[in-house]
């Protein structure tokens, strides 16, 4: 099985992700998660990546769909994944559905998480995450169980750089100008399917799994 995420930053598209990977053991792959893993490298691809994460903006199309597509290629894909943050453009949707159709294979299902953008706002705010293996939380809503340590590793938990609010701006401006119109793209192939994202996040995931039965 092979599914996008869509939904603005912040919306719930890797809290989800990652539950959708877990119980239908499908890799979670997610393009922002692959860019901070760089940034913390230091490798050349997380510095070029990062002078575009910290203003907001888009990484260039170019780099980024090369890397996605060397990731799906992967062994670990060839039953499926789920897409968490790509693709964000419609030219990233197009290269991606080229690649697909060469292999005769399609998306089977869009997901787009519903959140208006006051609730946005809310939780890139009370975000923290886990500079060691990735898990998130969330301040008010889903808190670790010692405040500002990691449940999974105990890791001391971070904001992430984009989540300053004048970038969460940035960000969203840049979501309905570029990723937005991909809810048409894939309403046009019939594959699109939305979710109220606002309810508790297992109540989105029990939406999410009826759809995916
Ligand atoms: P990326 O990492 O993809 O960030 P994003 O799309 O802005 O989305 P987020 O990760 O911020 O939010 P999310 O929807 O995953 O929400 P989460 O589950 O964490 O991209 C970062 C940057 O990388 C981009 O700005 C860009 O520069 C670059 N990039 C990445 N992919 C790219 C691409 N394809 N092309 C070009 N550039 C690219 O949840 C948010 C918070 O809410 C958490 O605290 C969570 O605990 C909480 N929460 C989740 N669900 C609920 C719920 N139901 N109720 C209450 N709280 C909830
Ligand atoms: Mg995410």
């Amino acid at each position: 099985m092979k599914i996008v995420m869509l939904g603005a930053p912040g919306a719930g598209k890797g809290t989800q992700a990652k539950m959708i990977a877990q119980k239908y053991g499908i890799p979670h792959i997610s393009t922002g998660d692959i860019f901070r893993a760089n940034i913390k490298d230091g490798t050349k691809l997380g510095m070029e990546a990062k002078q575009y994460m910290d203003q907001g903006l888009l990484v260039p199309d170019e780099l980024t769909v090369r890397i996605l597509l060397d990731r799906v290629s992967n062994e670990d894909c060839k039953d499926g994944y789920v897409l968490d943050g790509f693709p964000r453009t419609i030219p990233q949707a197009e290269v991606l559905d080229e690649a697909l159709v060469k292999l005769g294979d399609k998306i089977d299902f869009a997901i787009n998480v519903d959140v208006p953008d006051e609730n946005i706002i809310k939780r890139m705010s009370g975000r923290r995450a886990c500079p060691g293996c990735g898990a998130t939380y969330h301040t008010e809503h889903i808190p670790p169980k010692t405040e500002g340590i990691c449940d999974v590793c105990g890791a001391a938990l971070v904001l992430r750089d984009d989540d300053r609010p004048e970038t969460v701006k940035n960000r969203l401006e840049v979501y309905y100008a570029q990723t937005q119109p991909l809810i048409a793209f894939y309403t046009e192939k019939g594959v699109m399917r939305t979710v109220d994202g606002t309810v508790p996040m297992e109540d989105v995931f029990a939406a999410i799994t009826k759809i995916l039965a």
